[in-house]
């Protein structure tokens, strides 16, 4: 059995984190948007034993440390299947390490796509569940489209689609490690919140200028290498037209909300002479 299928990344228009929990995790409340960048992913099962997944890439390992194998590991378990060997190509166009959820866009891709070959039908909310035990971002991912995410992130509200926008993402060259991010952030010390419930009104109302005013992410505010990069694409993506600017995840990759398609392409073009990271997109919506 062979399929491909394709695994959209993600941004958070809003991020906050509200406490650390006893298990170590931290609660949170943002709200993701899928867009249309995404990797390509085929998922051969043959029978005999083993899964690796091949992204190509020599810094991306290709056994149970790759978000992937664990996703179809996980779905084997939850379903009892087995005797299959299971070979996971990934075309990967998300960068690493980024915010912007490309490992576990994969881990979602491949649990959705071992559904559909195997026939299990589980249905969204079970496939959420499957994700969450592969990381926070997974269960958001199985679906996609627009939501609000709280508890660790697998606790999701369908919320009102991001109309349609050009969006520009750009990456410095540098990765943030997620633990330590939430390692260094002082729930009790953060001073600027985003207004989580207006950017849900916000939605509602359709209201895209509305939204792009209220993008806000607490971990902007912590100390973390390239802050000074990160500045200056928001600065530059404001400076020429978006209507609103902010950092994805735990970054550092930054992305700009426009609705002149001109002026995102011209953002595009100038930021791409300095980031080899750079992409123009648009929104994806709800999958299924
Ligand atoms: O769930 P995931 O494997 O993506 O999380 C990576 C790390 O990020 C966790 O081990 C934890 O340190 C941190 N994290 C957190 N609170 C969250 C999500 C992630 O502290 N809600």
């Amino acid at each position: 059995m062979i399929a491909s299928d394709v695994a959209y990344a993600k941004i958070n228009l809003s991020l906050d984190v509200i406490s650390k929990r006893p298990d170590g995790y931290h609660d949170i409340r943002t709200i993701m948007q899928s867009i249309g960048l995404c990797d390509e992913i085929t998922v051969e099962c043959t029978p005999g034993t083993g899964i690796r997944a091949d992204c190509g890439l020599p810094y991306i390992p290709d056994d149970d440390r790759n978000i992937a194998v664990k996703a179809a590991m996980e779905f084997y378990k939850h379903t009892g299947i087995g005797g299959y060997r299971t070979q996971i190509r990934i075309n990967k166009k998300i960068p690493v390490c980024a915010g912007l959820g490309g490992g576990s866009a994969d881990g979602a891709c491949v649990i959705r796509m071992l559904d559909k070959m195997f026939e299990t039908n589980l249905g969204m909310g079970e496939l959420e569940t499957i994700g969450g035990t592969v990381g926070s971002d997974v269960p958001f991912c199985i679906c996609g489209g627009t939501s609000l995410a709280e508890g660790r992130g697998e606790v999701l509200t369908a919320l009102a689609p991001l109309p349609q926008c050009h969006i520009v993402i750009c990456k410095p060259s540098l990765s943030n490690s997620t633990p330590e991010l939430f390692r260094r952030i002082r729930c009790e010390k953060i001073r600027i919140r985003p207004d989580t419930e207006g950017m849900i009104k916000a939605l509602d109302n359709a209201d895209l200028k509305g939204v792009a005013r209220l993008l806000y992410n607490v971990f902007e505010d912590v100390s973390m290498r390239g802050k000074r990069y990160i500045a200056d694409i928001k600065y530059t993506m404001i400076d020429k037209g978006a209507l609103g600017a902010a950092m994805t995840g735990s970054g550092p990759t930054v992305f700009g909300l426009f609705d002149d398609e001109e002026k995102a392409k011209a953002v595009y073009e100038r930021l791409k002479t300095n980031f080899k990271d750079c992409f123009m997109t648009k929104t994806e919506g709800c999958i299924g």
